[in-house]
């Protein structure tokens, strides 16, 4: 477990683009955090750091959309999901095992379904825009790849 303490929206921004360059083809990366944490936020950095196109955003009424690039991100927002397999029925035209897919509001939904798997917890506190980030790797492979974050 790895735990950053990030100033501002800038900070959590370039730490997604930093953590973009750990990110490969099958991934699968869990944000948690009451709304306004900055989970979207996060995915903005991750996004800029894998260098994919459209416009990153909290979605509404989309609970996921798929951001081509050279390596594609699948941005799910799980808030109304009931389990991560609705997102399989979502029919979004990608195999999983070619993107990156970073889902917001995800944990506890897909612990039964993958076991490797990187969770990211964001807090906030009441008196500043400071954010606190924890990581936790599911999965031998993440606890040696995060080891260089
Ligand atoms: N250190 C910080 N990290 C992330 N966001 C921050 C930070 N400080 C202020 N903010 C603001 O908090 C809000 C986070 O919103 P968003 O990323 O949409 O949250 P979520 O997706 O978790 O609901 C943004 O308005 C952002 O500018
Ligand atoms: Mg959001």
């Amino acid at each position: 477990m790895t735990s950053l303490r990030l100033a501002t929206v800038g900070d959590t921004q370039a730490f997604g683009a930093r953590l973009a360059g750990l990110l490969r083809p099958g991934d699968l990366v869990v944000l948690s955090g009451p709304l306004g944490a900055g989970k979207t936020a996060l995915v903005q950095g991750i996004g800029a750091g894998l260098g994919v196109e459209g416009r990153i955003a909290s979605p509404t009424f989309v609970i996921a959309r798929v951001h081509p690039g050279p390596l594609p991100l699948v941005h799910v927002d799980a808030y109304r999901l009931g389990s991560l397999a609705e997102v399989d029925d979502l029919d979004l035209d990608v195999d999983a095992a070619d993107v990156v897919t970073v889902v917001e509001w995800g944990a506890g939904l897909v612990d039964q379904l993958a076991s490797e798997r990187l969770e990211i917890a964001i807090d906030r506190s009441a008196d500043s825009d400071e954010r606190e980030l924890t990581v936790v790797p599911h999965g031998p492979e993440w606890t040696e790849r995060i080891a260089s974050l």
